[in-house]
């Protein structure tokens, strides 16, 4: 969907990837309502919006309280008037083991990463079946196609929200709404840095391949004629994402790679 003159939603804006598509969004013409748990840095991205020539408001939200979600969601149908794009965004990274990470914490990972999305999405979209148009545009990653160690929660938060967008795609084929997954592979933003180890604890530093990843605002350059197009998934990276194609065609290669280099 074209964004100019739309209203879009996006969470996840207080940094990185979210907050460049937000001023990504501003820049091509949309009305923006950004939203994620810390209001100062909201506030700093309603700037960047109104610099790039948008209107833009703030409105705080915390995806892992679940019981707030209907309330925000009518909160920011009230100050958008119509939500044309539901952005998704917001996601907390992971960097503990499989077996040893607390259920706490990988319960907290799914609340965020695939149950506050999805839950927000079935607030927002009921209105845009009934109008016959809207988008819901949702960021998952390379590793919601492949699994990788230290990931296996984050991993199976993002491949279930492939799962999920696909299917509610193919629910209503030709209702007007556009359902579009960007996979980015590695950008230099502070989602490892907040990661969450075993106990639940922030993990602190920026890791290699953030390190060497293409900035937020390149990936939001590139996830505009995307979400512009309503393509229903895009790729967004360097050769890390070759690793998809990799992984499917030669599954076993992918992985002698993957244990051979590690993961960044
Ligand atoms: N960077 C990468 O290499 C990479 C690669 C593939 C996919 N991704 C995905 O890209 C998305 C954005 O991440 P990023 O890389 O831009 O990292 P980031 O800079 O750490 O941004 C994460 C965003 O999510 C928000 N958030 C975290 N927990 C939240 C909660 N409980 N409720 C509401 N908002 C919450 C954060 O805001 P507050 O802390 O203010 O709430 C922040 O705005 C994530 O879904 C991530 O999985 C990133």
């Amino acid at each position: 969907m074209d964004p100019k003159g739309k209203n879009v939603w996006i969470t996840g804006a207080t940094s990185g990837i979210g907050r460049a598509l937000a001023v990504e969004l501003a820049r091509a013409g949309a009305r923006t309502l950004v939203s994620s748990r810390r209001l100062d840095r909201l506030e700093e991205t309603v700037a960047a919006c109104r610099m790039a020539g948008a209107e833009a408001s703030a409105l705080a939200l915390d995806l892992a309280d679940a019981a707030s979600l209907p309330g925000k969601a009518r909160e920011a149908e009230r100050s958008l008037g119509r939500i044309d794009i539901l952005a998704a965004v917001a996601g907390v990274g992971q960097r503990g083991a499989a077996l040893d990470t607390e259920s706490a914490v990988a319960r907290r990972i799914f609340e965020v990463d695939f149950w506050g999305t999805v839950e927000l999405a079935r607030l927002v979209l009921p209105a845009m079946y009934a109008r016959g148009g809207g988008q819901l545009v949702v960021v998952t990653g390379v590793l919601g196609k492949f699994g990788a160690p230290r990931r296996s929660f984050y991993s199976a938060a993002k491949h279930a929200l492939h799962g999920w967008c696909d299917s509610l795609r193919e629910e209503a084929p030709g209702a007007g709404v556009e359902v579009t997954l960007l996979v980015p592979g590695w950008v230099r933003t502070e989602i490892s840095e907040h990661a969450l180890d075993d106990g639940g604890a922030p993990h602190g530093r920026m890791d290699p391949g953030q390190q060497r990843g293409i900035t937020p605002e390149e990936c939001a350059r590139r996830s505009l004629p995307a979400i512009t197009k309503g393509l229903p998934e895009q790729l967004i990276g360097g050769i890390e994402c070759g690793g998809v194609y990799l992984n499917r065609i030669w599954p076993g290669l992918f992985r002698k790679m993957l244990r051979r280099r590690g993961i960044g």
